[in-house]
This record gives C-alpha cells, sequence and structure tokens, in this order.
C-alpha cells in the first residue's frame, strides 16, 4: 500500500481559488475555509469596496497574497476583465467557487406572487443566477483547459432548487424588513444549476477538471423568531444551518479528497430532502 497522507488530501496548499459572491454571507466563510487550508483566494464580488477589504482581512488572518475583484457575473466584458486580472496576479487558477446569487434592489417586484412576476425582474434573477454561472464557468474553464492541469469547479445552488419550498413557513416570516417569501425564479434558476454542474461534469471529464454542485439548506443570517420556528420544524435536525457550516463541504470538493467525484450535489440541509 503506498503512503498516503489521507489529512493532507483536503491540503490546498500553492492552489489558486476564485469565489464569486466572496463578500457574501456564505462567501466570506468559504473563501476563509480556502484560505485556511492553504490556498489563494479571489474573492470576486459586484461589491468592490467589500470584496478589496475582505480579502485584505483575509491575508491579515491566514497570511498569503489573496486579492479582491470587483466584478458582475452577469456581464461578459467585466467577467473577461476578471479573469485577466486573476490570471495576471496569480498564473492560473485550480479552483473555481461559483456562487454568487442576485436580489433585486425592488424586493416588491422580487417577492410578487408568481401570477404577478415580472418577466424584467425574471430576466434580471436568471441573469445573475444562471448566466453569470455560464459566463464565468465558460471563462474559467477555458483558462483550466489551457493550464492542462484540470482543476475543480463547485456552483453552489440550493435545497429550493432540489424541491419545492413549503410555501406555509413564510406565513408570519419577517425578513430583509418585510414579509418573504421564495421566488420561483430562485428555485428555476437553482434548478438549472444543478443541471449545468451535470453537463459540465462529463464535458469536462477528459479534462481532468471536476465539476459539483455544493446545495445549502436555510441558514441563520437575521431572519425573525416566526421565520426560524416554522422553517426548522420542516427540517429533521429541527434547525436552520450556521453559515460555517457549509465550508466542510466545499472544502471536500475543491480538494483531492474527492478526486473521484464528478457530477455531484452535496446537499447539507439538516436532512430536509430525507423525508
Ligand atoms: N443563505 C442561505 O440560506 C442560502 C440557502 C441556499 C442557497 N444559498 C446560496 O448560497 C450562495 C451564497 O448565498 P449568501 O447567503 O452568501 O447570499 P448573499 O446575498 O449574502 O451573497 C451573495 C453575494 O453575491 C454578490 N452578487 C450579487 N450579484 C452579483 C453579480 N451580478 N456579480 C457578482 N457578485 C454578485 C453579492 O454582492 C453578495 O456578496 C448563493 O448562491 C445562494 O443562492 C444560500
Amino acid at each position: 500500500m503506498n503512503q498516503i497522507s489521507y489529512r493532507g488530501l483536503f491540503d490546498l496548499s500553492g492552489k489558486k481559488a476564485v469565489v464569486t459572491g466572496g463578500a457574501g454571507i456564505l462567501g466570506r466563510h468559504f473563501c476563509a475555509g480556502l484560505a485556511e487550508s492553504g490556498a489563494t483566494v479571489a474573492v470576486v464580488d459586484v461589491q468592490e469596496s467589500e470584496a478589496l477589504e475582505f480579502a485584505k482581512s483575509l491575508t491579515d488572518r491566514y497570511g498569503g497574497s489573496h486579492i479582491g475583484v470587483g466584478c458582475d457575473v452577469s456581464n461578459l466584458s467585466s467577467v473577461t476583465t476578471m479573469l485577466k486580472e486573476i490570471v495576471e496576479k496569480f498564473g492560473e487558477i485550480n479552483i473555481l467557487h461559483n456562487n454568487a446569487a442576485g436580489k433585486s434592489d425592488d424586493l416588491d417586484a422580487f417577492f410578487a406572487p408568481f401570477e404577478q412576476y415580472s418577466l424584467g425582474q425574471w430576466r434580471q434573477i436568471m441573469s445573475v443566477n444562471l448566466e453569470g454561472m455560464f459566463l464565468v464557468a465558460q471563462s474559467v474553464g477555458k483558462q483550466m483547459i489551457a493550464q492542462g492541469k484540470g482543476g475543480s469547479i463547485i456552483q453552489t445552488a440550493s435545497i429550493y432548487g432540489v424541491m419545492a419550498p413549503d410555501h406555509r413557513i413564510y406565513e408570519g416570516s419577517f425578513y430583509l424588513g418585510r414579509k418573504i417569501n421564495t421566488p420561483a425564479v430562485y428555485t428555476a434558476s437553482k434548478a438549472a444549476v444543478i443541471g449545468l454542474t451535470k453537463y459540465l461534469a462529463t464535458y469536462w471529464a477528459d479534462k481532468g477538471i471536476r465539476v459539483n454542485t455544493l446545495t445549502p439548506g436555510g441558514t441563520e443570517s437575521g431572519q425573525n423568531d416566526e421565520f426560524k420556528r416554522l422553517y426548522s420544524a420542516r427540517i429533521p435536525m429541527n434547525r436552520m444551518a450556521h453559515a460555517y457550516e457549509m465550508v466542510g463541504a466545499l472544502l471536500y470538493l475543491a480538494s483531492d479528497a474527492s478526486s473521484y467525484v464528478t457530477g455531484q450535489n452535496i446537499i447539507v440541509d439538516g436532512g430536509l430532502n430525507t423525508w
């Protein structure tokens, strides 16, 4: 038997990682987990100043030379510029976490009932949640192919891309200063992310590029007690997730610990999809 360091399979030393939506609630944990595991991280986000500031805090905390890059993933020229900057600074990209998802500035339009949902709002969300993943996977995938060393791509979906929401849990909910729901465009976009992952996994398998989905369940981020109670009652583990609980699955998928895993979806939902 060869002498393998099993713990070493999770080591990301020397790897260069790109995380879109890296300045968000989960994105910050994802970036920090990659940095602590040895990767050099590009924090990519449409909120440029947050990305720059957070990348600096990663360097202060973990050492290395992490960078922040402002980029709108739904815009081709912005994605092209982002890729160029990262390749110039890092030399190569080994890990892509396609993680950004859009919220609307117009919450009334975003949370509108399906019967009144506007095509413009639908397209705006799709342009980030799905087209953004397409554009970033396409540009980073081309870069990985040119490098000739394979790579790992992880795409964030949502439990509501795997199963429909139980709409009853939104009675009495309050978040972002208002009553909320999960709009159909969110479920449709996240279901499509899982499809895109499967397609790319088989398409790029012969290039050594693995592509997998990470599917979070509902994560605590300031929802009111009534929402937390109703959501938790649907969960076998009887609680919402903490944001850091998503990181283990990412580190597994990003590293050689999952070297024979592609096209899969790791669901981190406290068991919600099980019953
Ligand atoms: N938090 C949850 O409960 C939960 C549950 C299931 C799935 N998810 C998924 O996890 C991922 C991260 O979610 P989060 O909770 O951190 O959300 P978040 O809103 O805190 O973070 C999303 C980040 O994406 C960025 N972003 C938005 N539009 C962008 C664009 N056009 N270009 C580049 N960046 C853009 C935002 O600025 C933000 O920093 C998302 O894909 C989300 O759908 C989250």
